[in-house]
């Protein structure tokens, strides 16, 4: 079997990921979320707050038997407060860094220690942003939250290589989706967030891209080794 762990699984990207998934019978799914939107045989649901590291803490890794490969998928995310720094509340500064940066720390800490002795094919991906690698103003926690997934993902390859442990860690950026994360980023006022108007036409033109269409490339990363090259990737790759 082959079992993948996903985070923010309830909708969006995660939900596309997990709908994807299940058409395979040799999948099973493990799907982290607040809310629960699927009802499976090959899916397991855990309520959980990754925003609350208690909860993420007290999340258990289970001991599998015959197994093809594990995929850790580190995709829940919010784009947080769109202010000013001087603005934010920072209470969801705490959240934010929480949910997107370390509780898929603590996550990816956890996996690699319960499996780095199976042998599989054993693999995390971190759903990273183009906004990670270029700052845009009114983002500020949200862009250095996924730099720091992006560096933590380059050193745990590093470590990967040095010991041999046999994982494949990639820290990819998805392109701009049709999810609510985007509504929500047109919520934002122009004068906290300059290119406000920019996300208003990516929606008005059509240029969001379907959540099960991206869905589809991110697994061509899971199960294409060509495209597994370098930790720092990009569906935009694809062409
Ligand atoms: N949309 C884009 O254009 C875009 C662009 C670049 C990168 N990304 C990245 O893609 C990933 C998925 O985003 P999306 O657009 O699919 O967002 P979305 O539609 O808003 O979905 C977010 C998911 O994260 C979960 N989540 C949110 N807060 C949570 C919490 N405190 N604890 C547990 N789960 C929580 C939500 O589930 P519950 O509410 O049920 O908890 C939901 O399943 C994110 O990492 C995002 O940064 C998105």
């Amino acid at each position: 079997m082959n079992y993948y762990f996903i985070t923010g699984s309830s909708k969006g990207l995660g939900k596309a990921l997990v709908d994807l998934l299940l058409k395979n019978e040799s999948n099973f799914i493990y799907g982290l979320s607040r809310t629960r939107s699927v009802k499976h045989e090959r899916f397991v649901h855990a309520a959980i707050d990754l925003s609350k590291l208690d909860e993420v803490l007290s999340f258990q890794f289970p001991t599998l038997a015959d197994v093809d490969k594990i995929v850790l998928i580190n995709n829940a995310g919010v784009v947080g407060d769109v202010k000013r720094v001087g603005d934010i509340e920072n209470q969801q500064i705490i959240d934010c860094y929480n949910l997107n940066l370390i509780a898929p720390t603590i996550l990816m800490n956890n996996f690699v220690a319960k499996y780095k002795s199976l042998d599989c094919t054993k693999m995390i991906i971190n759903i990273s942003s183009g906004a990670g690698r270029n700052p845009i103003d009114g983002w500020n926690v949200y862009c250095s939250t996924k730099a720091g997934l992006d560096m933590f993902s380059q050193v745990l390859n590093e470590e990967i290589n040095i010991d041999n442990t046999s994982f494949k860690v990639l820290s990819l950026a998805p392109g701009i989706i049709d999810t609510d994360m985007q509504s929500q980023i047109r919520e934002a006022k122009s004068s906290d967030f300059s290119t406000l108007e920019k996300f208003i036409k990516f929606k008005e033109q059509g240029d969001l891209i379907d959540p099960n269409v991206t869905a589809t490339q991110i697994l061509r990363f899971v199960n294409e080794k060509e495209l597994q090259g370098k930790v720092l990737c990009s569906v935009r790759e694809l062409g």
